[in-house]
């Protein structure tokens, strides 16, 4: 039996420095399934609202913002910089970078990837069992990979083993069905390539193309500005 600590923080968690954490959060919840590794460690600077909750058998780097009623289950390997707002649940096993946001109502399956700087909006779900309710579903579990700088819009659900390639736009209330190549714009139901992301026309300056926050993706998008149309 796990011994539990005098408050919301378990016996099994290291955390950072200058961390702050809600009294009603709840730090090394105890996981249903049987893990190896019943430790949580949290970086630095992070901090943790109320209701927000991180399972025993997870990593996360530093600055970590989690939301109300956020849910991060066990067994993710999380980088820094990690921001997720109310309601949303990471479930195990996932992998996810640095830099990366998961607004509110958001559902992240298991096995998920999630590269560097990928942002997720509202009310989307990573799903990974492509035939629910078949008895050999959970054995061919398979995560979604988003590559680093994906952009998912409102209320997407992206079907399990899909990749999204580097610094894409998934428009909002798509379903995608099928790998994305890099620095495509896709939406639709079943999505479908309509444009390159240095297509996109601002909506602020006429003639001022899409220009990214991250440096990395800036390049890739304007050495793609030099070629071919799709
Ligand atoms: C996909 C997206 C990036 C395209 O932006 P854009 O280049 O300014 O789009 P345009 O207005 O030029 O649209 C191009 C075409 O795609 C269609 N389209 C745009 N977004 C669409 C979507 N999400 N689903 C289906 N069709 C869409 C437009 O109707 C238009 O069709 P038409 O040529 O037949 O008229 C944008 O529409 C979008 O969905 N952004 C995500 C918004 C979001 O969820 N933000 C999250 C934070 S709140």
């Amino acid at each position: 039996m796990i011994k539990r600590g005098q408050n919301n923080i378990h016996v099994k968690v290291k955390l950072g420095k200058g961390c702050a954490i809600d009294k009603a959060a709840l730090i090394g919840a105890v996981p249903i399934r049987k893990i190896k590794n019943l430790h949580v460690v949290i970086g630095n600077n992070a901090v943790c609202l109320y209701g927000g909750i991180v399972y025993l058998g997870t990593k996360i780097g530093d600055n970590l913002i989690l939301g109300h009623y956020a849910i991060i289950r066990e067994e993710n390997i999380i980088g820094d910089n990690f921001k997720m707002w109310s309601n949303s649940v990471i479930d195990y096993g996932c992998v996810i970078g640095d830099n990366v946001k998961v607004h509110s109502n958001c559902y992240i399956a298991q096995f998920s990837r999630i590269e560097n700087n990928c942002f997720i909006a509202p009310g989307v779900v990573l799903a990974n069992d492509r035939h629910p309710g078949c008895v050999f579903s959970q054995k061919c579990l398979k995560g979604v990979v988003l590559r680093k700088n994906v952009q998912v819009g409102c209320n997407v659900t992206i079907l399990p083993g899909v990749t999204v390639g580097e610094g894409s736009i998934i428009g909002a209330g798509s379903v995608v069905v099928k790998d994305v190549p890099a620095l495509k714009v896709i939406c639709g139901n079943p999505a479908r390539v309509i444009k390159r992301v240095s297509d996109i026309q601002c909506l602020l300056f006429p003639g001022q193309t899409y220009i990214t926050r991250v440096q990395d993706h800036k390049q890739a998008v304007s050495r793609k500005c030099r070629t071919k149309k799709i």
